[in-house]
């Protein structure tokens, strides 16, 4: 377990699977989670009649570690992203990953792999990605007969291919995401296999990223295929859709609070009628752990492209603000008043 940094261009890393040196799993099996070890193989071996191959019985998060100016490697609300597996489990019918187990997996596989922390100032972060499947021999529709726990984790820079803080396109196709009571609100492996053909479709009209509106009457904002969503409104009121088919983003919540607290804005969350309120809206942009703070220069709707914000080119003002408050928070350069960073 070296702590020598690995020689990696941290600049120019895009948003993919890199194999670092160890992971972490854990086993599930007769009522009980068994200890949990460090690995260094990346394959699993799974049995062919797995509830996940089959009825996609899996569930994932996805988290950031970055390191400080002063060396700490931080980790954002990890407790957030702890509770929100636990409902998911519950809403597949897995069992509960303790907090415990689950902070013991992330920050056990942070360390052991230490030389692939980008260093502070490389724009660069840990992507830690913690998941949830169900193994085991099954042939029908019922819950797994045993469980791993497991996570990886690999350097990543940007999401979007445009990079930091630069614009992005989203874009409203015909394929719904979630319905009212369905997994939407859950952090669902299924949700993002139904979501791949609305990427698709959307990047085959030239934008980023799919955008969603409800099941029901399509006509309500949910959010993007793998961010939320936040609205600055020409009155100048800071606005995410609500929703209960949305996935409440860690991110979300956060800027929720920094909007209010830190630029002063008057915050609602509420249901946007898209089409309504399309022309209302100055400032629309995409927020999550990979998406961090996007802004949305154009959105494709009915057959033609919207734009916000200086005709679609430019970021607004309040984009480019909790852009900078939100990441210097999670880089540890300024203090945490909330205390939302956790050291590894
Ligand atoms: C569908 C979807 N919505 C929203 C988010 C944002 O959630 P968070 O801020 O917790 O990363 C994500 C994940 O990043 C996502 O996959």
């Amino acid at each position: 377990m070296t702590a020598e940094k690995k020689q990696l261009d941290w600049g120019s890393l895009g948003f993919s699977y890199i194999k670092t040196d160890y992971r972490f799993r854990a086993r599930w099996s007769e009522g009980h989670w068994q200890p949990g070890e460090l690995v260094d193989s990346e394959i699993m071996e799974v049995h062919e009649g797995s509830p996940v191959l089959h009825y996609a019985q899996a569930c994932f998060e996805g988290l950031k570690a970055q390191t400080s100016p002063d060396g700490r490697i931080l980790l954002f609300r990890p407790e957030l992203n702890c509770q929100r597996m636990a409902q998911t489990a519950e809403r597949l019918v897995m069992p509960e990953v303790p907090e415990a187990l689950f902070m013991q997996g992330i920050t056990e596989c942070i360390r052991a792999n230490k030389a692939w922390v980008p260093p502070s100032g490389s724009g660069a972060s840990l992507y830690v990605r913690p998941f949830l499947i169900g193994l085991g021999e099954n042939l029908g529709l019922r819950p797994a007969p045993e469980y791993e726990f497991r996570v990886f984790v690999a350097p990543v820079g940007p999401y979007y291919k445009s990079g930091g803080l630069s614009l992005i396109s989203l874009a409203v196709t015909d394929v719904d995401r979630a319905a009212p009571k369905g997994t939407g609100r859950f952090k669902a492996g299924a949700n993002y296999a139904g979501g791949l053909m609305a990427t698709q479709l959307a990047n085959q009209l030239g934008a980023n990223e799919a955008l969603y509106l409800d099941a029901g009457e399509r006509r309500f904002l949910e959010e993007a295929g793998s961010a939320n969503i936040f609205l600055v409104m020409k009155n100048g009121k800071f606005v995410v859709p609500e929703s209960e088919s949305i996935l409440p983003g860690v991110t979300r919540r956060s800027i929720l609070t920094l909007a209010e607290d830190r630029l002063g804005l008057e915050v609602e969350r509420r249901p946007v009628d898209l089409r309504n309120e399309i022309e209302n809206i100055d400032e629309f942009g995409a927020c999550g752990t990979a998406a961090v703070i996007s802004p949305v220069g154009k959105v494709f709707i009915d057959e033609h492209w919207h734009h916000f914000f200086g005709d679609g080119e430019e970021i607004g003002p309040v984009t480019e603000q909790l852009y900078d408050v939100l990441t210097r928070l999670q880089k540890g350069e300024e203090p945490d008043s909330y205390g939302w960073t956790i050291e590894v």
